[in-house]
């Protein structure tokens, strides 16, 4: 509340000398008077004025004080502006009335100047203070407004941002499946191309002795055989790829937990090729009926690009090795593929799990192959760890382990 602000005060009062005197004590105390002589003509000075302050006579031409009253609180302009009513004692009957009707004080006539001077610095300041808050409060309201509007525009353009980086990061896990079957290619051309060539031979044996009358038929059949087992190796690979290039069918299976050793077995075809292609002295210790839970194509996903991080990893080591160990160990199975590559530099530790982080020259590595591996894991319940020391790049895996026989003795 400032005080050396001119306040305005609006009378009404018909009777002249009545007027003239409230305007003369008023402009005493510094007020700015503004005096009308009915409540109509009072009514009509609310709209061109801000007032802090209305006193009004009761016996008014045209609109009397409670009218004049009423109509002002009606209005928004005015609604809070206080207001003194001047009474005389034949107005008593009118005092409940007015209250009702939002009178904030009454003043009997004739009135003394002092009390006319607290009265009205009381319902100024009290006016003036609940303006403020009210103001403070309209400006709080209208700035949680703007932060609201700001957080839902923000919250609409993350959720954007979010849709457009999923569909991204499905499309680049597709696009990396890709790759790597691209990179596994060479490998998997040598492993169909060792069946093709006995299918080859033995059919063109088969057919030779066919033709001779004296065919033996022992012979045949055994080629028949080795022919047979060639396709259907053929036909695991073909079956492999599809089941690797397929979208992801990550859930768990527990009513049948994979067998790691067979699943490594067939994992050969795929990166038997690149071992024997970069001359990788390629070291197994597989435990044998290891049973984890794990979804195959996931387990072959997560082996995968494992072994391939190794072999870049070692493609500059003059002695290339790579260990792959399989044990279970108390309720899990432990998996390490284990490197002699130059390792990982400690701030890069932090970041290979990233998606996208890559230390691989373009068009070589994408930076999704730890990601995906660990989102597999994490959707099998199993644990990850890197564990790297003495030029021994270690990745740890930890699987739920199926324990038949638990199983059998609580059935
Ligand atoms: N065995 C390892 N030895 C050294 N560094 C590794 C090894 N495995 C991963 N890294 C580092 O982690 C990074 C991220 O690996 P990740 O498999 O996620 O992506 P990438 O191999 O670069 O590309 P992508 O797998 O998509 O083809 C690699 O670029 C490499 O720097
Ligand atoms: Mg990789």
């Amino acid at each position: 509340v400032d005080i050396n602000h001119k306040y305005k005060v609006l009378i009404a009062e018909d009777a002249p000398v009545q007027g003239k005197k409230l305007k003369y004590v008023l402009e005493k105390l510094g007020y700015d008077v503004v005096w009308a002589l009915d409540g109509q003509l009072a009514l009509e000075q609310i709209e061109h004025h801000e007032f802090a302050l209305i006193i009004s006579d009761y016996q008014m031409p045209n609109l009397d004080g409670l009218e004049f009253l009423k109509a002002v609180r009606k209005n928004p302009v005015s609604q809070n502006i206080p207001y003194i009513l001047l009474t005389t004692i034949e107005d008593e009957m009118v005092f409940l009335e007015s209250l009702e009707a939002g009178a904030n004080e009454f003043l009997n006539k004739p009135f003394r100047p002092e009390e006319l001077k607290l009265r009205t610095k009381n319902l100024i300041s009290l006016y003036m203070y609940q303006k403020l808050l009210s103001e403070d409060n309209n400006n709080l309201n209208s700035q949680i407004e703007e932060q609201n509007k700001l957080l839902k525009k923000h919250l609409s353009d993350l959720e954007i941002a979010y849709n457009d980086l999923r569909n991204y990061q499905e499309h680049a896990i597709q696009h990396s499946k890709l790759t790597s079957l691209g990179l596994m290619s060479a490998g998997m051309a040598h492993e169909i191309n060792n069946p093709l060539t006995i299918i080859k031979a033995q059919n063109k044996k088969i057919k030779r002795l066919i033709e001779i009358e004296s065919s033996d038929r022992v012979a045949i059949l055994k080629l028949n055989e080795q022919i047979e087992n060639s396709s259907n190796r053929i036909n695991k690979i073909v079956n492999h790829l599809k089941n690797f290039s397929s979208h992801d069918a990550k859930t768990i299976n527990h009513e049948n937990p994979l067998n790691i050793s067979e699943a490594l077995i067939e994992l050969k075809d795929f990166y038997g090729g690149i071992v024997e292609k970069y001359q990788i002295d390629f070291i197994e210790s597989i435990e044998n009926n290891c049973h984890a839970f794990i979804e195959k194509s996931s387990f072959d996903q997560v082996l995968i690009n494992l072994i391939h991080n190794s072999v870049d990893a070692i493609s500059d080591q003059e002695e290339k090795k790579i260990w792959l160990n399989v044990r279970s160990q108390e309720d899990h199975i432990v998996i390490e593929i284990i490197d002699n590559g130059p390792g990982i530099s400690p701030e890069n530790v932090k970041k290979i799990f990233d998606p996208f982080f890559t230390t691989k020259e373009v068009g070589k590595g994408m930076g999704l192959g730890l990601s995906l591996v660990k989102s597999y894991i994490k959707a099998a319940s199993g644990e990850m760890f890197l564990d790297s020391a003495d030029g021994r790049t270690c990745f740890k895996i930890e699987l739920r382990k199926y324990d038949e026989s638990k199983i059998k003795f609580a059935a």
